[in-house]
């Protein structure tokens, strides 16, 4: 990795159809900011590269949706997303956007090229045309019944209800989402990546020369390089993207996600016009993108691919995909709304995002799906930033203020205890550095927490609190090292946590991060003055997290009640047959549990009759015995007794069922006499 000259480090260009969430948070952006930071603090040459992803179906369906047009929103969602990253201290070189001029331009000649060098295919195919709106539609602007589950509200690529990936031929019934005429089938001509003619070298170069690739990425390419490669639509008539630039072509764009890697190349010619060429042509330059698992095919597969087509642009040297991110153990989505995003988190909890970046990166899903919780949010930032870094330095600077006015102390002689512990943190910086070398965030930041764990084990060990009183000469050389401590912490946590390393270093009067002097146990000389301690980072108290989840409950329940239909009405009965049915009002008088049943509560009601009648209902898991007493409810009366854990049970209570299974007992709106018949 030292044999290159610099690094280019992309970042999935988001969609800008909505905003980011912690699982963008941690798939991609907070680890490649890391190694970026890491990189800058090594001085090593790093480019970071991002922009908002402006094209694509989905972003046409939301202004359809909204009454708005396409550029309408992506001009929102790229401000809002743009914002969220620089809150949470994600530091792009640039961060641009896919509707750009240059990126036009760009991606147009980067097309123009392949075209001209014959590295596409061209393919008559027929799609389903709105002769009413007079387009072609997009997969997803049709729908129709599935032919698996017969959801009558499937997509053309895809059944929300059984899952299943469909094509628009398959679907029955197929409608325009536009017009809601039938569509019909019409020609239309696309250009295809034939990926079948790259599929020899990208298995070797892959398979054999990419074998250190993270196993999740490398198995995943294996998976498709076993399987035959076939060549890949790169236009689609749409009019919203690039107008492919070339005659014939008119009402086509180039795909998204053929446009949308061009957008690193756009965003880097954007932001250096006169050396954007060194950073993707010149071999001596590493690239890296960063990704989720669902970009891995297009990034190891396709836009190699298409960089290799064109001929002049190096490859990227590794691809450290993550896998996905749950929250509250269910799957992260965006359609139900069950996430947390960024733009809020930063309102809800202000000041927060170091605790943000830690949690997700001490649950970065690296090799495997992993989960997010509130609970454990809570529990990491008080048991390990509140409990174990924040009180490291607290400790060390309040003596330090105490015994010494607030200046550094000058370190005497070592101990063999104090030896240890310099030769237990030197050791830091290289299994640091090996791991983020590595992509081995989750493993770096454990190493980084490690000096303040050390930090805590030498101060209790050493207990300046007590030696002061008989050896004060031996306390400035215990504090003079866990100050030096909490400089290394200052410098290790830069790259993970960089707003409360800043704070920090303001705290001790450290100027700048030197990556070199982590490990050194002289960074604060003797005599230099430290300031006032600060709460380095305060408790997540309960009631937030408890809001959070609320929030995420109500959410569940909000979704719930959208997707909850009534149950299909049953067959038709004879009017008489309802005569017969005898409902009636009753107010109830008592009620206690049954015995050994857990679900059963016995009711005592009086309905009118004179003679107290008794039913008993299987609603205990839904009312308290007193609940109900006072209150009017309505019951068959005419059902033959029945007798529940020996008591005889004299009709039924009515209650509705709610979509989790809850019961609601039915009651009257206006005061009634018992017995009142229900009609
Ligand atoms: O999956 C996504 O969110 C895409 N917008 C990622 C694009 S990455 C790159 F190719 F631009
Ligand atoms: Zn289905």
């Amino acid at each position: 990795m030292t044999d290159f000259k610099r690094t280019l480090v992309t970042a999935a260009l988001p969609y800008a159809n909505g905003g980011v969430h912690i699982g963008h948070l941690a798939g991609v952006y907070v680890p490649s900011d890391i190694y970026v930071r890491y990189q800058r603090l090594k001085g090593r040459p790093v480019l970071f590269v991002c922009g908002s992803d402006e094209h694509g179906v989905p972003i046409t369906i939301r202004a359809r949706r909204e009454g708005i047009t396409p550029q309408q929103v992506v001009d929102r969602y790229h401000a809002i997303i743009k914002e969220s990253f620089a809150a949470f201290g994600i530091s792009f070189d640039i961060y641009s956007r896919t509707t750009s001029e240059t990126h036009h331009r760009t991606a147009s000649e980067f097309f123009r090229t392949l075209y001209e060098k014959g590295e596409f295919t061209e393919q008559e195919s027929e799609q389903y045309y709105d002769e009413e709106a007079k387009t072609f539609l997009a997969d997803r602007y049709i729908t129709g019944e599935c032919p698996h589950c017969h959801n009558p509200q499937a997509y053309g690529d895809q059944c929300e209800k059984c899952g299943r990936d469909l094509s628009p031929t398959e679907l029955i019934n197929p409608k325009s989402a536009i017009s809601g005429s039938q569509p019909v089938m019409k020609k239309t001509k696309h250009w295809f990546l034939p990926l079948d003619r790259h599929q020899p070298w990208l298995t070797k170069w892959i398979l054999e020369d990419h074998k250190e690739w993270r196993s999740n990425v490398y198995g995943q390419c294996k998976s498709w390089l076993d399987m035959e490669l076939r060549p890949r639509a790169v236009t689609r008539d749409l009019d919203w993207g690039i107008p492919v630039p070339v005659e014939g072509a008119e009402g086509k764009v180039l795909y998204v996600w053929f446009d949308a890697p061009i957008g690193y190349i756009s965003n880097t010619r954007e932001l250096l016009p006169d050396e954007w060429q060194t950073w993707w042509k010149d071999p001596d330059t590493r690239l890296v993108h960063f990704i989720g698992k669902d970009n891995i095919v297009f990034h190891c597969i396709v836009f190699p691919a298409m960089l290799k087509a064109e001929g002049s642009y190096i490859l990227p040297d590794n691809v450290p995909a993550n896998e996905f991110l749950n929250l509250e153990d269910d799957k992260i989505s965006t359609s139900r709304g069950w996430a947390v995003w960024l733009d809020e988190y930063l309102k809800e909890l202000p000041g927060r995002q170091d605790e943000l970046r830690y949690v997700l990166t001490a649950n970065a899903p690296e090799t495997k799906d992993n989960n997010f919780t509130w609970r454990d949010f809570q529990a990491r930032c008080n048991n390990e930033l509140v409990a174990v870094y924040g009180n490291f330095v607290n400790r060390a600077l309040v003596l330090t203020n105490k015994y010494y006015g607030g200046e550094v102390p000058a370190c005497g002689e070592l101990t063999e205890a104090d030896r240890a512990v310099i030769e237990e943190f030197r050791g830091v910086k290289a299994e640091v550095e090996r791991l983020l070398d590595a992509f081995r965030f989750r493993d770096a930041q454990k190493e980084a927490m490690n000096l303040a764990r050390i930090g805590n084990k030498y101060l209790a060990d050493s207990e300046p609190w007590k030696v002061v009183k008989t050896d004060p000469e031996r306390v400035k050389t215990i504090l003079n090292l866990a100050l030096q401590l909490v400089a290394n912490l200052s410098i290790a946590f830069e790259p993970f946590l960089p707003f409360s390393s800043a704070r920090l270093r303001a705290m001790i009067g450290l100027e700048a991060a030197d990556w070199a002097r982590l490990g050194d146990t002289d960074i604060l000389p003797a005599g230099h003055r430290i300031g006032q301690p600060q709460l380095l980072f305060e408790k997540i108290e309960d009631a937030t997290v408890e809001a959070q989840v609320q929030k995420l409950l109500d959410m569940k329940a909000r979704n719930e009640a959208a997707a909850w239909k009534p149950a299909p009405v049953k067959s038709d009965i004879a009017f008489e047959d309802f005569e017969r049915l005898d409902i009636r009002t009753a107010v109830v008088t008592a009620c206690e549990k049954v015995k050994k049943a857990d679900k059963l509560l016995c009711f005592t009601l009086d309905d009118g009759s004179g003679t107290p009648r008794t039913i008993v209902s299987g609603i205990a898991q839904h009312y308290t015995p007193d609940a109900l007493v006072g209150k009017t409810v309505c019951f068959i009366a005419n059902l033959p007794p029945r007798k529940l854990r020996g008591i005889e049970s004299q009709g039924m209570i009515l209650s509705a069922v709610g979509p989790d299974g809850t019961l609601s007992v039915i009651t009257t709106e206006a005061p009634v006499h018992p017995g009142s018949p229900v009609a």
